[in-house]
């Protein structure tokens, strides 16, 4: 089991880019796969996250070659995917899984999608509902909705569907299983999640339109490969953005990095803090794409997060804890019970991991509240399984006083392959 060591360091003043956004690569092979002719992705993210979509669209008959680590060409089947030999594994991966279940659910085979233990435990009746009523033969196999899933395609028909919840996965299950369905499918969610599904499509020449809050789809739908430059992953950027507005003095520059706007709320959070952040979008679409600079200065402030800021920060909480540790006053972060349901149940490994480096929390059914401002301690600490947690920890390590242990840290590599490598690079900088 791989472990992290961290040193603290007394200051940052860098310059580097980080890698694929992961939500974008997983789409980007999906819509290649499905579409006709050539899908070229280029800045995709060979997390292994992305290598689950990459090698489950293979299983089900696309040809799909590395051209670099990150780098991928997909000879499309244009919506005539083969049944897949044997279940699909989709690893550690709730977007491989939840996606899958609607780009499959109209094609008339059985496919079998199962996870490692932590996929195993994260609920699927959000999908398996809307797919259920769009006609396609769902069975969640696991206690209470859980994987693994049998999905049995039929030809679907267009649904009006409302989520209870603001879920990009749940959102782009539905999308992608409207493709495919016969007539006009309405999506409507409470508040709006990361739409990377929505600025894709049109790249593949699929068209929807918006009404009020929801998004309205006619089925079916053809698309065309497409070229598309995937920017580096906000959520991998937002480790170092912390870091930065965290120590006195430093400098960090982050080029290519995403700036889509369903993402970036954490940047807002910062500024509410005191945080000196600026972003500039050099690329505005499909997806923007800029720099992002960070001045560290004053100490940060404690700000309340909550409402429809959660979504589009959903990711970074555990970063953003790691901020709130640092800030004067006491962060109440609230509305966020869908933390439970990720990697692991994040507001318990985030409650359970700060105190260990001396940081007071109180854990609520739907949040946090961290009181900030005490003197961090190194600790030794555990992953969870928990990609995010892992590097939420290692950067508590390098604002902490003394040694901190980061155990199992192998999860890492589901989104952010060379983390450990740039953090040992920061650290011998820093020193
Ligand atoms: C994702 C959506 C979010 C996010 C996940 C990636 C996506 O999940 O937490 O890491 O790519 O659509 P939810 O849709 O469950 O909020």
């Amino acid at each position: 089991m791989n472990h992290l060591e961290i040193r603290p360091i007394r200051k940052l003043d860098a310059e580097f880019s980080v890698p694929g956004d992961k939500s974008i690569s997983h789409r980007g092979i999906m819509l290649g796969g499905i579409a006709a002719g050539t899908t070229r992705l280029r800045g995709f993210l060979p997390g292994e996250d992305c290598l689950s979509t990459l090698h489950a669209l293979q299983a089900l008959g696309c040809r799909i070659d590395r051209v670099s680590p990150d780098e991928v060409l997909i000879e499309g089947r244009g919506a005539k995917l083969l049944a897949p030999a044997e279940p699909i594994d989709c690893g550690n991966s709730g977007t491989t899984m939840r996606l899958l279940a609607g780009v499959v659910a109209g094609y008339p085979f059985t496919t079998r999608l199962f996870g490692d233990a932590s996929l195993s435990r994260r609920p699927m009746a959000r999908v398996a509902d809307p797919l259920r009523k769009f006609g396609a033969n769902l069975v969640c196999e696991g206690p209470e909705d859980r994987p693994p899933l049998a999905i049995r395609g039929t030809p679907l028909k267009a649904i009006d569907f409302t989520s209870q919840v603001a879920s990009a996965q749940v959102k782009s299950c539905v999308l992608l299983a409207a493709l495919h369905a016969t007539g006009k499918t309405t999506f409507t969610e409470p508040s709006l999640s990361r739409d990377h599904t929505e600025r894709l499509l049109p790249a593949f020449g699929a068209s929807f339109r918006t009404e009020k809050k929801s998004l309205i789809l006619h089925g079916p739908q053809r698309l065309e490969g497409t070229e598309l430059d995937v920017p580096g992953d906000f959520s991998s950027a937002a480790f170092w953005l912390v870091l930065a507005a965290g120590l006195p003095g430093s400098r960090l520059t982050l080029r290519k990095v995403g700036l889509n706007p369903t993402r970036t709320a954490l940047i807002s959070a910062l500024l509410r803090m005191g945080a000196g952040i600026m972003e500039k979008v050099e690329q505005p679409t499909p997806e923007p794409m800029g720099t992002i600079t960070v001045m560290g200065g004053e100490r940060l402030k404690a700000t309340p997060v909550a409402g429809k800021e959660i979504p589009n920060l959903i990711d970074e909480i555990p970063i953003l804890a790691v901020a709130a540790a640092l800030a004067e006053g006491t962060t109440e972060i609230r509305d966020a019970s869908e933390l439970r349901h990720k990697e692991s149940d994040r507001l318990a490994v985030i409650t359970k991991n700060l105190r260990l480096f001396g940081v007071p929390v109180e854990e609520k059914p739907d949040g946090l509240l961290i009181e900030g401002g005490c003197p961090l301690v190194g600790a030794e600490v555990d992953s969870h399984g928990d990609h995010r947690i892992a590097m939420s920890a290692a950067i508590l390590g390098l604002l902490a006083k003394g040694k901190t242990v980061v155990k199992d840290t192998s999860c890492i590599e589901t989104s952010y392959p060379g983390f450990a490598k740039q953090i040992a690079l920061i650290q011998e900088l820093g020193r």
